[in-house]
């Protein structure tokens, strides 16, 4: 679909599958999601810039390759961005964080925000905005405009699983911010579930249910 990356990498789509096989344990769906999250990690900074550095190696010196820029910020849609962020983190530890606090009603399925706390320079940095589940897109968009309210200029989105329509009422309110997820799913159900999907997220990583 256009404005989304499908990480199709057969190590994504083996683990995704485990994951959303219902009869997988809270701590394997925890495990899992760290993995797949390293594995989408390479994917989404894959077009960072590059300089280079003078470096002594023990046998002589080098001009070798460093990032470039500023730090970049990963910003996590709480509660189950947590379960990708922890795994962008061990790849980029250096990386500032974001937490935006959002639910989804589920009578309307609208986003209610009850936390937001960012890095206060997000100009000129990449942030990489995380949540495995993009389903309606509300709670994605909402997270987003409050970023941009905040001068982030340069956004990117990460998640495990997205529904048709939540990719094209995203790409609508956000065209500047390209997807990167392991598969876009059938559709919605009538309560705003991706299907087939792998049920609610955070219940899963956390055992609330
Ligand atoms: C889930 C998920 C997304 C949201 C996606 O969170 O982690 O944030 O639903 O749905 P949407 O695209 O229709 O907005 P949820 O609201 O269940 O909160 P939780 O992470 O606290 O469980
Ligand atoms: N949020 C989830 O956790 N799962 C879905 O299928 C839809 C929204």
């Amino acid at each position: 679909m256009a404005g989304a990356t499908v990480v199709d990498h057969p190590l994504v789509q083996h683990k995704l599958s485990i994951m959303r096989d219902k009869e997988t344990s809270t701590a394997g769906f925890r495990r899992l999601l760290r993995e797949i999250s390293h594995l989408l990690c390479y994917e989404v900074t894959r077009e960072l810039e590059l300089t280079t550095r003078q470096i002594e190696t023990p046998l002589t010196t080098m001009e070798a390759p460093v990032l470039e820029g500023k730090k970049l910020v990963f910003a996590s849609i709480l509660r189950a961005g947590n379960g990708l962020l922890e795994g962008m983190l061990d790849l980029v530890p250096s990386a500032r964080v974001a937490h935006i606090g959002l639910y989804r009603d589920h009578e309307t399925l609208e986003a209610i925000e009850y936390y937001f706390k960012a890095p206060a320079d997000l100009d000129n940095r990449l942030v990489i905005v995380v949540d495995p589940m993009l389903a309606t897109a509300n709670s994605a968009i909402a997270a987003i405009d409050r970023l941009k309210a905040r001068g982030a200029d340069k956004l990117r989105f990460v998640c495990l699983l997205a529904a048709p329509e939540g990719v094209e009422r995203f790409n609508k309110a956000h065209p500047d911010v390209p997807i990167f997820t392991a598969a876009i799913d059938q559709k919605l159900n009538e309560k705003g579930y991706i299907v087939p999907g792998l049920g609610d997220a955070g219940d899963r990583m956390y055992g609330t249910k």
